[in-house]
């Protein structure tokens, strides 16, 4: 979900609406807007997308403050009474809100019980209303009734709170859900995303959790939950509006793919060291010897980027001979893991936001695990609990369908492979090898990139395919699962991946004409064993569309696309890159809405 707020000398309907369609991509299920006016609210909210509001906005609300919301559906469907901003019944407060209330149910049947009509299905609604109570009840001013009123709430939350007949400011609260103002000159600015600030100002101040604020238009005071000032002073952004443009390109997910020989780039900026073959990553703020300390890794993440983890965990088995694996963070966090001191474990996260990701570093730093962060978003939620870590420097992804970010994720995990081998028995000749291998990476990623007609040609080749299968070992299985991935989010077509091995105990049943398999061949040690599982598919009839950088038997594979070649080792961050390819132009042929698929929403600041 997506906050924006203003509050200074200019209209704010028209500056809100910017933001949210800069934060459409965080969730556009519904968004709403709500300004003061001769003190009460004026509400427009609707189960639309951002450029509809503004036609229902129209140019009737003139006020200089204001709050805005585009939702992401959690507790309650999308509807138009679900949308934010939520109100008291008085109409008198308004609450934007991303983030979940666990004891919304309690709130509810207590605030019921006291003569409250509930307007919503949302768990926010409750908040309007306590906030509307706690004023009631003489709290001072705005900012400690919402103080009081957050004191008896259980959850995660962002938030920020107009009072329609005190319109000169606006409330501000974080926990678990990520805030930033945006100190501009005579004028302030909140919002969940730096996107919906950068173009008015670079100068910034992130909330912490358990902190609040108050903005008028000409300044601003932190605070804790329990009063205690923080005096929080801006740092200075050095992301402009132009980093979030479209640059010419139909959509975000198109731009980014293309960027890709840039972002990664930039990951591997001043990191490499080819005189003694190895990595420098000073963020990790461990030595050769706590490197060496190291007897196991461990990859957390949610989506892709746990599928990136894969590959992380391949490249620290291979290249450092370390025992490494990767496991969703949603699952890590449930199920009361074993912590040991000697593993280090590595949280991966595009936006630094994801709750699940947060919650596993959170526990890891309660039972003492040593734990890095691999987070392309600086002054993100992860990025700070970690302390330490490697950032991404894909630059801001925009597409819900993670393209960049996944491909510097690769990018840094080799280099931290690198550096854990360097430092036990990897041989200077395979250091060597891999640091160029990574140095030529970008020049090999725009060979893929310029490949693009081809991969559109074998999009439409199959779009008529209800599902598909993908299929690779070893190095190839988390590129064949983050490709399954990426056609199901942006297609909706239905695609499995599979273990290569695996295919003939149980899924070969599917095989028919009718279900394509997308195979995963780079030529290492097991071109062979992925030649046979091509004929076996064959051999039942169903298509093969191969992606390789291995000379295969003539007609083979029903298509092939061609994959440059680099180190073994770094195969699986070079075949990805197709496979975005292919989902795109497989959604764009099907007329999918490719920045904004269905149901998902770019980070899951919820459980
Ligand atoms: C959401 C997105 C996925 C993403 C995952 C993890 O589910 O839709 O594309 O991979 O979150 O996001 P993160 O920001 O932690 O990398």
């Amino acid at each position: 979900c997506g906050i924006v707020g203003y509050i200074g000398g200019r209209q704010a309907a028209p500056i809100l609406l910017e933001g949210l369609h800069r934060l459409e991509y965080r969730g556009y299920d519904s968004a709403g807007i709500a300004v003061p006016h001769r003190g009460r609210l004026k509400v427009t909210k609707a189960a639309v997308r951002v450029e509809e509001l503004r036609g229902l906005v129209g140019d009737g609300h003139p006020a200089q403050l204001g709050i805005a919301h585009t939702r992401w559906a959690t507790h309650g469907e999308p509807s138009d009474v679900n949308a934010h901003p939520h109100v008291d019944a008085e109409g008198r407060i308004a609450v934007v809100h991303n983030g979940i209330i666990e004891n919304a149910e309690a709130l509810r049947a207590k605030l019921t019980a006291g003569g409250v009509e509930f307007a919503s299905e949302t768990d926010t609604e409750a908040l309007a209303h306590l906030i509307a109570a706690r004023l009631a009840d003489g709290a001072e001013s705005l900012e400690d009734a919402v103080r009081a009123a957050l004191h008896e709430v259980e959850g995660a939350y962002g938030l920020v709170v107009l009072d329609a007949r005190d319109p000169h400011e606006l409330v501000v609260a974080r926990n678990g859900s990520p805030i930033v103002l945006g100190i501009g000159d005579g004028e302030m600015f909140v919002a969940s995303d730096l996107a919906a600030l950068v173009r008015h100002t670079q100068r910034v101040v992130y909330l912490d959790d358990g902190e609040l604020a108050t903005l008028r238009a000409g300044d601003y005071r932190t605070s804790t939950l329990q009063a205690r000032r923080t005096d929080k002073l801006p740092t200075e952004v050095e992301l402009t509006d132009a980093d979030y443009g479209l640059d010419g390109y139909a959509d975000y997910m198109r731009k980014e793919i293309a960027e890709q020989p840039e972002s990664v780039r930039r990951a591997l900026l001043g990191r490499l060291d080819e005189r003694f073959a190895t990595a420098r990553l000073g963020g990790l703020r461990l030595d050769a010897r706590e490197l060496r300390s190291i007897r196991r890794v461990k990859f957390l993440g949610c989506g892709s980027a746990y599928y990136a983890g894969q590959i992380g965990a391949n490249l620290v088995e291979e290249l450092a001979r370390l025992p490494a694996d990767a496991e969703p963070a949603s699952e890590f966090r449930y199920r009361n893991p074993v912590v040991d001191g000697d593993t280090l474990y590595v949280a991966v996260s595009q936006s630094g936001e994801t709750a699940d990701t947060l919650a596993a570093v959170q526990e890891l730093a309660r039972k003492g695990g040593r734990v890095i962060g691999m987070v392309n978003a600086v002054g993100s939620a992860i990025a700070r609990e970690c302390g330490s870590g490697v950032f991404l420097h894909a630059g801001p992804e925009v597409s819900v369908a993670s393209t960049k970010a996944v491909t510097n994720m690769s990018t840094c995990f080799a280099m931290l492979a690198l550096l854990l081998g360097r430092v036990r028995d990897l041989s200077v000749a395979d250091g060597r090898r891999v640091v160029e291998a990574l140095d030529a990476l970008p020049a090999r990623i725009q060979e893929v990139v310029a490949d693009e007609e081809h991969i559109a040609e074998a999009a439409r080749r199959f779009a008529d395919a209800r599902h598909m299968f993908f299929v690779g070992r070893v190095r190839g299985w988390p590129v064949a699962r983050e490709g399954a991935q990426k056609l199901k989010e942006i297609s909706y077509v239905h695609a499995e991946a599979y273990q290569a091995g695996e295919l003939k105990h149980g899924p070969i049943a599917l095989i028919d004409r009718s279900m394509p398999s997308v195979v995963i061949v780079p030529d290492d040690e097991l071109l062979a064993k992925n030649i046979g599982t091509i004929e076996q598919i064959k051999a039942r009839g169903g298509p093969v569309l191969a992606v390789t950088n291995a000379e295969l038997p003539r007609g083979l594979a029903d298509v092939e696309l061609r994959v440059p070649r680099t180190e073994p080792e770094l195969d699986p961050i070079l075949f990805g890159i197709p496979l975005q390819l292919l989902a795109y132009h497989l959604a764009k042929q099907l007329g999918r809405d490719i920045d904004k698929p269905r149901n998902l929403a770019k980070s899951v600041t919820v459980e």
